[in-house]
């Protein structure tokens, strides 16, 4: 079995003080940087500043989620920023095909997320073009929302296809509401992702949390 990837979340961090709080996720695997624009989601948060500042004192694969209208204005920004990975929203591509394939001819992994009532199989012709597929358990906007037990089918499908269609390298992450409580279900439903906000960052123990959810699948024998 592969190694769950776990990918804290910093929005619910303290963004006066990132760099410290960045010290305490080392043993992460992803970052994960929350973009949001206040206009396709309710939320405002940072732009690729922010991102090239935080590549300097980190090593963790940077895992750029854009929240925002018309993307492609801004994809070449977080690559040059240091975006080891970018998502996309389907909901905010007409043009998916192209996105992607910008992202790509950029030098960077490719993703798409879905909003938690977009029907999954919107995917099913780009699949094979991408790199990533994120599944929002949430709505997209704010840290600390609970799980949408639905998304689970969705990840199934995913899954499912990656598995018929060959695609062994997609990586299936999901966001929202993941905690020790919904981990495993997550992880059973065939997510190699986690993306943890304050499941991490709420925990006294930011470590022990990124251990715990990263062995949250693994049956005790
Ligand atoms: C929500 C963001 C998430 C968020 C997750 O719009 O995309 O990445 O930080 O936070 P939790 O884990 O607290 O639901
Ligand atoms: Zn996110």
């Amino acid at each position: 079995m592969t190694k769950m990837k776990i990918a804290p979340s910093i929005l619910t961090a303290d963004f006066s003080n990132l760099r410290s709080e960045l010290e305490t996720i080392q043993s992460a695997d992803w970052l994960h940087l929350d973009v949001m624009d206040g206009h396709f989601v309710p939320n405002i948060t940072f732009g690729p500043k922010m991102v090239a500042d935080l590549s300097q004192y980190t090593d963790l694969v940077l895992d750029v989620h854009l929240m925002i209208s018309e993307p492609e204005k801004y994809i070449a920004d977080f690559v040059k920023a240091g975006a080891d990975y970018v998502t996309v929203h389907q909901e905010t591509s007409v043009h998916l095909h192209r996105i992607i394939h910008m992202i790509k001819d950029l030098g960077a992994k490719a993703g798409v997320a879905l909003n938690p009532a977009t029907p999954v199989y919107t995917l099913e012709h780009i699949l094979s073009d991408l790199d990533m597929v994120l599944i929002m358990s949430v709505n997209p906007g704010f840290g600390g929302q609970s799980f949408i037990p639905s998304s689970l089918d969705k990840i199934r499908w995913v899954h499912e296809k990656s598995q018929q269609l060959g695609l062994t390298d997609l990586e299936i992450q999901v966001d929202g509401g993941v905690n020790l409580k919904t981990a495993k279900a997550v992880i059973d439903a065939g997510a190699t992702c986690l993306v943890a906000g304050s499941a991490v960052i709420s925990a006294a123990d930011r470590a022990k949390a990124i251990y715990l959810l990263r062995n949250a699948g693994v049956e005790l024998v």
